[in-house]
């Protein structure tokens, strides 16, 4: 089976005022180090990227990558209100999320936008967590596999087998996001697996069996280990329990 290191990922989204999200991540740079035994991002709002760059720097944490929830794909300019990609890197970011659900159906992103954002994070050096996941009438319509390898395919045209080495998939069934409902480790298996054979269709196994493919929805440290310990979950992506350093370090702590 191929080895791969486990990848934790926190996304705060629209929470926390600039006081608790620097203490949180202050609080973490003392917990996450070479030591972790998974890969860890954070994300938190844009408003707060500056100081908690400069706040892992004073903490000197090199482990804990900062990563951010969006970002527009031209490069500067007359876009108001948005953030580019060299503005991300300017405040340390390498890590970028696309494809979230929330900004699919509550934002309204196509899978033609997020594909360019892809695109142009992959261009510039970022490291990509693209989301997919289905609703759920699409799951009790037995669609799961379906929009997922649909989401993929859009989602990832005209990205090569060298920049696959920089994606990481997470896989976010919509029903289970801040619900509490979390996939059974038996369902989120199985559709990791087909995501990965979807992926090895669209590539080759060699690259399918490299991706990380996160689980995101509603994981606990209470369900994070057996969650990872399927044999195509390679790590979360999370969002309430990142909001607690106890939280996100005991599921940190299950990605052995
Ligand atoms: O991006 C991760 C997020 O959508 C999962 O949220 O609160 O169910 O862990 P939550």
């Amino acid at each position: 089976m191929a080895s791969r290191k486990k990848y934790v990922g926190g996304n705060w989204k629209m929470n926390l005022n600039k006081a608790e999200a620097v203490a949180l991540a202050k609080d973490l740079a003392t917990k996450v180090d070479d030591a972790a035994p998974c890969e860890v991002a954070i994300c938190p709002p844009f408003v707060y990227l500056d100081a908690i760059s400069q706040a892992l720097c004073e903490a000197g944490n090199k482990t804990i990558k900062l990563g951010a929830q969006d970002f527009w794909t031209a490069g500067n300019g007359a876009y108001t209100g948005e953030i580019s990609l060299d503005m991300l890197k300017d405040v340390g970011v390498s890590v970028v999320l696309t494809g979230h659900s929330e900004r699919r159906h509550v934002i309204g992103e196509t899978d033609v936008l997020i594909n360019e954002k892809n695109l142009k994070a992959l261009e510039a050096g970022m490291e990509v967590i693209f989301c997919i996941g289905e609703k759920l009438e699409q799951r009790e319509a037995g669609q799961t596999d379906a929009i997922n390898a649909a989401q993929m395919s859009y989602g990832l045209a005209g990205v090569t087998a060298e920049q696959m080495k920089n994606v990481v998939v997470a896989y976010e069934p919509v029903w289970a996001i801040g619900t509490g409902k979390t996939a059974t480790p038996e369902d989120a298996q199985k559709a990791h697996k087909a995501i990965r054979e979807h992926l090895t269709s669209m590539f080759s196994k060699e690259v399918a069996d490299g991706v990380r493919i996160q689980y995101g929805g509603s994981m606990k440290p209470s369900n994070a280990g057996e969650l990872m310990g399927q044999a195509d979950i390679d790590g979360g992506l999370i969002g309430g329990a990142a909001l607690k350093a106890d939280d996100f370090m005991g599921i940190i702590n299950a990605a052995k």
